[in-house]
């Protein structure tokens, strides 16, 4: 590689002192919210009770923008995995460019929720950069080295991080290599050598080997056994067998999974299950609930039935984010929460066999107060409402808006932990009915609350004026679409069009519009009205989109949005 791996080097002291000082700050916010009265006992208290993790696999876009998602995050579980975020191609797509910003994310949020984080994946044939797959031996064998060095040594001084998969499905089905880009290019070495770069950039990381399909004896497992013990006959530093189960209920449960686990174990190596979830063939069905709840147990049960099983990670929670529908079509509904975040039958299974006793609750919150409106904007409002109370605990609130003084339907605008929520986005000079309802955690849920009626001022003073709010409708590593961004007359006499501006983070450009037409100068991007939405009346709003690609990694999307008549 060139001298700008030597920088990386000299830079580690000084990225390990910014984990270091994350941690600081992180430590110093006080602790989010407390975790919500819940019908069941935590996941997180009654695996810790077992001296047990209980994981996730974290996506960093709902962590970042569903509450729903961070509260159970949060509250379940006590372990954290990136699902995404810490692969090569998430933190250093080319060559000594870093991106650590999903990978910072999620370690934060471990921190703050005082959960363990388990690093995945160092060295994988998927998720790697082409610039990495296309190296010679000495410079991919440099190229590891130094993604360990400055991967590794990041989190090396934070307590959170204590386990990495260094080597990740280094296998066939018959127990052969696979014939990697990594194994064409370097042989079985890489993996010694991997395992000996992670173990240099942090003493005090597990570091583990990984793999799927291993999960009952078979070749493949015997494979992976056979490597363990020559590995550590050789001191390399193989602490650590991660068991992925990626399970599906039409081909059974591995049955000698507890057998496969003490062999490993027989090894002296810790023994984890890393990625589970267990899908089912779509629809749904309560007898399909009733096999996945019985697999999870059996999970749950072989880890508890081994000493050195330190805990399980479920790779994901909701069957809202899942890779299982990507992979098989017409298969999926493989986690414990579904897509609405309600707990399934697998999570009431996974949570008895950890001993706890989930409460057949039936009752629900009493019906909170009339939503009460303060400090109503030409755009906002605040609503505020007396709690409702229940026999376990309120997790929180849905909060209902429908269109004018009359009529319409009540359509869910957003939740609130708390019983207060700011509505944001809204047009001036227009009315809008509000209620709430309250829900338990069994799911209980409450009447709606009488209704408030809300008008928006007319803003704008009395010329014209507009306001423009934007929403981020969808986004992936690359890049991401806003749509809408509405464009309201907030005065109170019409325009004949309207001029809205924005700033695109660095190393964002536009790659497409529609109903306005964007110039560029720098990172600001003008949108002017397209011919025929430019003339709006008072109150009258109309919309634009626009898609943006970005750095891989990078979760900044555009801000700043203003708009002027003119
Ligand atoms: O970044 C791209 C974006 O540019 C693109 O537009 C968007 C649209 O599909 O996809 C984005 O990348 C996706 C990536 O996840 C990040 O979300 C990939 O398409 C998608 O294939 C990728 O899937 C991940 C998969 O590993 C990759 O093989 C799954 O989320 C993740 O759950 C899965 O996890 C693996 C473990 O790491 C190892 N064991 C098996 C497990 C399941 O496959």
């Amino acid at each position: 590689m060139t001298p700008p791996r030597v920088r990386i080097r000299d830079t580690r002291r000084r990225l390990a002192s910014l984990a270091a000082l994350t941690l600081v700050s992180a430590l110093a916010v006080p602790a989010l919210s407390a975790a919500p009265a819940a019908a069941a006992t935590p996941l997180r208290t009654l695996a810790a009770a077992k001296g047990k993790f209980i994981g996730f696999a974290a996506a960093t876009n709902p962590l970042a923008n569903e509450a729903a998602y961070r509260t159970i995050a949060q509250t379940e579980f006590n372990q954290v995995t990136a699902e995404n975020a810490m692969k090569w191609e998430s933190t250093e797509p080319s060559d000594n460019s870093w991106t650590f910003s999903g990978a910072d994310q999620i370690v934060d949020f471990a921190v703050a929720n005082s959960q363990q984080v388990h690093g995945h994946t160092l060295i994988w044939h998927q998720q790697t950069p082409g610039w990495v797959q296309g190296l010679g031996a000495t410079a991919m064998r440099t190229a590891i080295q130094d993604h360990i060095a400055t991967l590794v040594g990041r989190y090396a001084d934070n307590a959170a991080l204590v386990s990495w998969d260094v080597v990740n499905e280094v296998f066939n089905e018959d127990g052969t290599f696979r014939t990697s880009f990594w194994y064409n290019t370097l042989g079985q070495s890489y993996i010694a050598d991997a395992f000996r770069w992670a173990r240099a950039a942090d003493p005090n990381a597990k570091l583990c080997i990984n793999d799927y399909n291993v999960e009952g004896v078979n070749a493949k497992s015997t494979a992976m056994y056979n490597l363990v013990q020559s590995l550590r006959a050789q001191n390399v530093p193989v602490d650590c067998v991660g068991f992925q189960s990626h399970l599906a209920t039409q081909y059974g449960f591995p049955s000698d999974m507890r057998q496969n686990l003490e062999r490993f174990a027989a090894l002296g190596v810790e023994v984890r299950i890393t990625e589970l979830d267990i899908r089912i063939q779509t629809p749904r069905t309560s007898a399909k609930d009733a096999t996945q709840a019985q697999y999870y147990t059996n999970a749950v049960n072989a880890c508890l039935a081994v000493p050195a099983c330190s805990g399980i990670t479920i790779w994901g929670f909701t069957d809202k984010y899942s890779w299982v529908p990507d992979t098989f079509p017409s298969e999926g509904a493989a986690l414990i929460y579904d897509e609405n975040y309600q707990a399934k039958p697998a999570y009431t299974a996974v949570n008895t066999a950890f001993g706890g006793t989930p409460t057949t609750d039936t009752q629900a919150p009493t019906t909170p107060g009339t939503p009460v409106a303060s400090g109503i904007t030409s755009s906002s409002v605040n609503l505020s409402w007396t709690a409702s109370t229940d026999n376990v605990g309120v997790t929180g609130y849905d909060i209902l808006r429908a269109p004018g003084t009359s009529g319409g339907t009540f359509t869910q605008v957003g939740t609130s932990t708390t019983a207060s929520f700011s509505n944001t986005g809204l047009s001036a000079n227009t009315a809008y009915r509000y209620q709430v309802r309250a829900r338990d955690a069994a799911g209980n849920v409450s009447a709606v609350s009488s209704a408030v009626t809300v008008t928006t001022t007319t803003g704008g003073g009395t010329g014209g004026g507009c306001g423009a709010t934007a929403t981020v409708q969808t986004q992936w590593q690359t890049g991401y679409v806003i749509e809408p961004v509405r464009v309201t007359n907030s005065g109170t006499s019409a325009i004949s069009g309207w001029t809205v501006t924005f700033t695109l983070p660095a190393g964002h450009t536009v790659t497409g519009s529609w109903n306005a037409t964007l110039t560029t100068s720098g990172q600001t991007v003008t949108a002017r009205n397209a011919a025929y939405n430019g003339s709006l009346g008072a109150g009258a709003s109309t919309t634009f989109g626009f898609q943006v690609s970005r750095p891989n990694g990078d979760t900044a999307t555009a801000s700043g949005f203003t708009c002027a008549t003119p």
